[in-house]
């Protein structure tokens, strides 16, 4: 069952049968050039760094969600199970829990999706996750190459403000830093 639904959108933790989706995702070259993360080149290659992703006895509540593209209202079934396309991934990727990555299937760029899914993973972060561990800060981060106009825009329509230029050493261009606070502190 989804964690949270939007307008268009569903979210929920991943699981072994969305592997073909999470394959064409992980797979395409085009949108791995943006992620700190190796291209999978393999349908194995992409089963390990799923199940690396999916709720596992040592990390039983993920803080990653598969996005998955609903039925028109009037068509959905009781259940999400093999109904829907998942076209993206969203979450905290990194240990810290509050640094943001995402990353959509290239086929559906340029539709609203990866705004709506951003906005719905900060829902899920304040009210869920930050109002549950007091050790959380309040705020979650992103860094972004500054060549990737798509994700920047992403970012700022979802209220990021730009916080410093962060430097990836000789021969590499800088990262933007980008910091969001938690909408309920006053
Ligand atoms: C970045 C990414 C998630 C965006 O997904 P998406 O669903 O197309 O995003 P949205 O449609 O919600 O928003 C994209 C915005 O960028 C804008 N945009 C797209 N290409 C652009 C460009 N070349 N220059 C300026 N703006 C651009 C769009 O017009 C849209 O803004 P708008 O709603 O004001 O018109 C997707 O391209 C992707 O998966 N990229 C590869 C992985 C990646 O970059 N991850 C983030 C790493 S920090």
């Amino acid at each position: 069952m989804y964690i949270v639904k939007t307008a268009r959108l569903g979210l929920r933790r991943m699981r072994g049968s969305d592997l073909d989706d999470f394959h064409e995702i992980w797979s395409n070259q085009n949108a791995i050039k943006w992620t700190s993360y190796d291209v999978s080149r393999t349908l194995e290659d992409s089963r390990f760094w799923l199940d690396s992703l999916s709720p596992r006895p040592e990390n039983p509540e993920p803080h990653n969600y598969g996005v998955f593209l609903r039925l028109p209202a009037g068509e959905e079934g009781p259940s999400d199970v093999g109904n829907h396309r998942m076209i993206g991934i969203v979450g905290a990727f990194r240990s810290t829990g509050a640094e943001a990555g995402y990353i959509f299937n290239e086929s559906f760029w340029g539709h609203g999706y990866a705004s709506e899914a951003l906005e719905a993973f900060l829902d899920i972060h304040w009210q869920q996750r930050v109002t549950q561990d007091s050790t959380l800060p309040q705020t979650v981060s992103a860094r972004v190459d500054p060549d990737n106009p798509a994700s920047v825009r992403v970012l700022r329509k979802c209220g990021f403000k730009d916080v410093e230029r962060l430097s990836r050493g000789l021969g590499k261009g800088d990262l933007l830093l980008l910091r969001v606070e938690n909408p309920g502190v006053e």
